[in-house]
């Protein structure tokens, strides 16, 4: 057994040794190398565009949420998924592959505070206020931030999951389907798509899961998109005043966000996208031009290191990157392959929920 081993086996309480912490950088790199070249294709790693570059370098495909929900849906060889992202994404992943194969997080603590913005109780006790105003005229659509219950709740109601790659899709295929939708738990990725499908923000209300109330006001009978009153920590510090500054400072600058981010700045950008989108726009702008980039700061960075021949610069000078997402480092994934084989940071999906969350996500990944 190799010292790290040893050391993996005296792990305790799903916490990370002290030593992996201390490990230098190198030797942490060079264990990942070798670990991925005893394994060969038994093992596999996802990476989300918000890594951080330590990580990423080692993932064998990167992508936005859809992406990597297609990639775990395609992938039936690889034994190990260890998931470089957060941990409704290594769920999806799990609920996505078959029953052989097993996905880890590198750090169990890696959440997302949009996906802890709507819980399966609130969801249920939600759902029966909204059935007793609009009878069974709402479809549910959840974005893929959420936890599992979620999808399966909306999988069992007909509904199913989306992405921000492919929302606008999706709400226009539940509208074939349903008069209403119930859109959770990103209000602003609802009224965004909304929006651009040609909707009023009068047709659109918030549904308050604190207080298990509506918030509308005028006739419930013109409502066709309920939002959650769910957001993301990270996307909502991109605000009116960035653009304002930043078009004064940099007149012939552009300005690009996530459409995470509020209405208010969506409507001000010059466009709007998915991590993906992001990418691939600033990859096919011209040598010279200058952008402005209103998403995670992991992302930002990595952009502005890969094209040089560009100006861009972060929509708030102020931003970090997301925190969840952070704490997947190189410590957590070199240990997480270090005891994959006593299942540590396994994340396991009940067979249950998998079966309708299954029937949520094949909806989408359908139409995408
Ligand atoms: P996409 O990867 O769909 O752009 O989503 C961004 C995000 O916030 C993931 O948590
Ligand atoms: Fe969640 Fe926002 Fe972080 Fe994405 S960027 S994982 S939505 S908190």
């Amino acid at each position: 057994m190799s010292s790290l081993n040893i050391l993996a086996s005296l792990q305790t309480n799903g916490m990370i040794p002290e030593e992996y912490k201390q490990m230098p950088r190198e030797a942490l790199e060079k264990r990942v190398v070798e670990i991925k070249q005893q394994l060969g294709k038994r093992l596999f790693i996802p990476g989300h565009h918000y890594q951080k570059d330590e990580v990423i370098q080692f993932a064998d495909a990167t992508g936005d949420s859809l992406k990597l929900a297609q990639i775990s849906a395609e992938n039936t060889d690889a034994e190990f998924i260890v998931f470089c992202g957060v941990h409704f994404m290594a769920e999806t992943a799990d609920i996505l592959t078959n029953n052989k194969q097993k996905v880890f997080l590198p750090d169990m603590r890696a959440g997302c505070s949009m996906a802890d913005m709507a819980d399966i109780q609130q969801t249920e006790r939600a759902w029966e206020v909204l059935q007793g105003h609009f009878g069974d005229t709402i479809l549910p659509l959840t974005y893929v931030n959420s936890t599992a219950a979620i999808k399966a709740f909306v999988g069992a109601n007909g509904g199913a999951t989306v992405t921000s790659s492919n929302a606008e899709t999706m709400v226009k295929w539940a509208f074939d389907v349903k008069e209403r939708i119930l859109f959770l738990p990103d209000q602003h990725l609802g009224r965004n798509t909304a929006a651009d499908l040609g909707l009023g923000l009068d047709e659109m209300a918030i549904w308050n899961p604190i207080t298990n109330t509506l918030e509308y006001d005028g006739d419930y009978s013109a409502i066709k998109v309920i939002l959650w009153k769910g957001h993301c920590s990270v996307h909502e510090n991109f605000t009116v005043q960035n653009v304002v500054e930043t078009r004064n400072q940099y007149p012939n600058m552009k300005i690009i966000v996530h459409p995470e981010c509020r209405r208010e700045v969506v409507e001000l950008a010059d466009t709007a996208g998915s991590t993906s989108y992001i990418i691939n726009e600033i990859e096919k702008a011209e040598p010279g031009s200058a952008w402005a980039i209103g998403t995670e700061m992991n992302l930002v960075n990595r952009i502005i290191n890969d094209h040089p021949d560009k100006k861009i610069i972060s929509l708030n000078p102020h931003m970090c990157p997301c925190l969840t997402m952070n704490r997947i480092d190189l410590p957590h994934l070199v240990w997480s392959l270090d005891t994959l084989d006593n299942e540590n940071n396994m994340v396991k999906v009940s067979p249950e929920i998998t079966e309708n969350a299954k029937l949520a996500l094949e909806r989408m990944l359908e139409n995408s």
